[in-house]
């Protein structure tokens, strides 16, 4: 039941570069912010302030319109590419990207405060990340969703966290290639290129940077005019569960007024989230905002709305979940093996994921799916310990695939710690 906790621990621990924990020792350098999402919650298993700590430092890259970049360049490395001059930013106090990634923070404090044996302190903490989660919610309404339509937008593939998802294909293939940056990547001398995004896809990523620091980063003119502009599920299922989450801590540390402006926010999202499920598949679509069509791609995002407590379609959710997870060894694809587009060793194309795994887990324990909750945990647990800590594995065998000793597989290991049998 404890297997494997130690190593959890020492890789965070190694992984420590002084209040912020970088996702693997080169691959990536720096402070990314969903991860480091998962991995305060991995540290406050063990050492609660820091897991504080871990946001605290994160939310220093915040800019003064709210945007929670999406890398914090706290100390240089020569390791990654884009680095921060690419970007080219000045919205914070530290170089930062100038995209965000999926909104799992307020979950992070909210779930860190609930379990705290510390509370006096824990409350202090929260409390003083309150305002900076409320700022950074306002910032996704304000700058993606302005028209309340319910549904946020995600500009680079990279703001979705799930960069080469096979979803992103159409609407990626309108990004032109060409890059006025020189791209010199450094992923594929880290990791085997088998197992990374392709050449094209990376020029086109780099467009989009290049596109959006001419825009001077202006939230306005980028959703205007970025060529690629999705509605993913994922990230819009993460910032429903993330309302949730802040509207409790508003009710706590903020104002009345405050937690009515959270309440608003939800029933629009419930039902534009709603809209994009798909019967035929069973599970939910990510939208192309500028076709103006669902993506129908599947992919394991779709099942994110369980980590949003949606009930409507629950117990279809858990089907599709138990059929891709006996169509595999080691669940859950990215991409189903049925798809013809699933690549078990590429990325975001196939390979099972222990921070998709770990919000499965959670949504469907809340959703009062226990058994396949628990049967994930369980299997999860195995697949990062049997494949090494590594980042994403081979949902057939198991081979552990990218970057080695990865904070976020730790974190995970830890954070299943309490599924019983996990
Ligand atoms: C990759 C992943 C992204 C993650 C980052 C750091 O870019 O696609 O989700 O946040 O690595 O681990």
């Amino acid at each position: 039941m404890s297997e494997g906790v130690e190593a959890a621990r020492a890789i965070l621990r190694a992984n420590d570069r002084g209040g912020y924990t970088v996702p693997a020792a080169r691959l990536y350098p720096f402070q990314w912010n969903w991860d480091s999402g998962l991995v305060a919650m991995g540290w406050a298993t063990f050492d609660e302030a820091r897991g504080w700590q871990e946001l605290e430092t994160l939310f220093r890259g915040q800019w003064a319109d709210g945007l929670v970049p999406h890398i914090v360049f706290h100390a240089p490395s020569e390791d990654y590419f884009p680095g921060p001059e690419v970007w080219g930013t000045r919205g914070a106090l530290v170089p930062t990207s100038g995209i965000t990634q999926p909104p799992i923070l307020a979950s992070a404090v909210q779930a860190i405060l609930a379990s705290s044996e510390k509370r006096p302190a824990a409350e202090a903490r929260a409390a003083g990340l309150y305002p900076r989660l409320l700022a950074s919610h306002r910032w996704w309404a304000r700058a993606r969703d302005p028209a309340g339509t319910g549904l946020v937008a995600s500009l680079h593939p990279w703001e979705t966290g799930m960069d080469n998802s096979p979803s992103w294909d159409a609407p990626l293939a309108r990004v032109p290639t060409e890059t006025t940056t020189p791209i010199l990547r450094r992923d594929t001398g880290h990791v085997n290129a088998a197992e990374r995004p392709r050449g094209t896809e990376y020029q086109r990523y780099i467009h989009l940077v290049d596109l959006f620091r001419g825009l001077g980063w202006d939230a306005r003119l980028m959703l205007a005019q970025s060529p690629f502009r999705v509605a993913d599920i994922g990230t819009n299922a993460i910032l429903l569960r993330a309302e949730h989450d802040l509207l409790a801590l508003a009710r706590r540390f903020g104002s009345p007024a405050e937690a009515a402006e959270i309440v608003a926010r939800i029933p629009p999202a419930e039902q534009a989230i709603g809209r994009l499920w798909s019967e035929a598949d069973g599970l939910y679509l990510s939208y192309d905002l500028t076709a103006d069509a669902p993506i129908a791609v599947p992919t394991a995002s779709g099942l994110l709305p369980a980590f949003a407590g949606l009930r409507p379609h629950a117990a279809r959710l858990a089907a599709t979940l138990a059929a891709w997870s006996e169509a595999v060894a080691w669940p859950v694809p990215s991409t189903p093996p049925s798809s013809p587009l699933f690549e078990p060793q590429r990325y975001w194309r196939g390979p099972a994921w222990p921070s998709v795994n770990w919000m499965l887990a959670d949504g469907f324990a809340r959703l009062g799916k226990e058994g396949a909750a628990r049967a994930l945990a369980a299997s999860t647990v195995r697949m990062i310990l049997g494949g090494d800590f590594h980042e994403y594995f081979d949902p057939r065998d198991g081979t552990g695939l990218g970057g080695a000793d990865f904070s976020w597989s730790a974190a995970v290991r830890l954070l299943l710690a309490k599924f019983p049998r996990a």
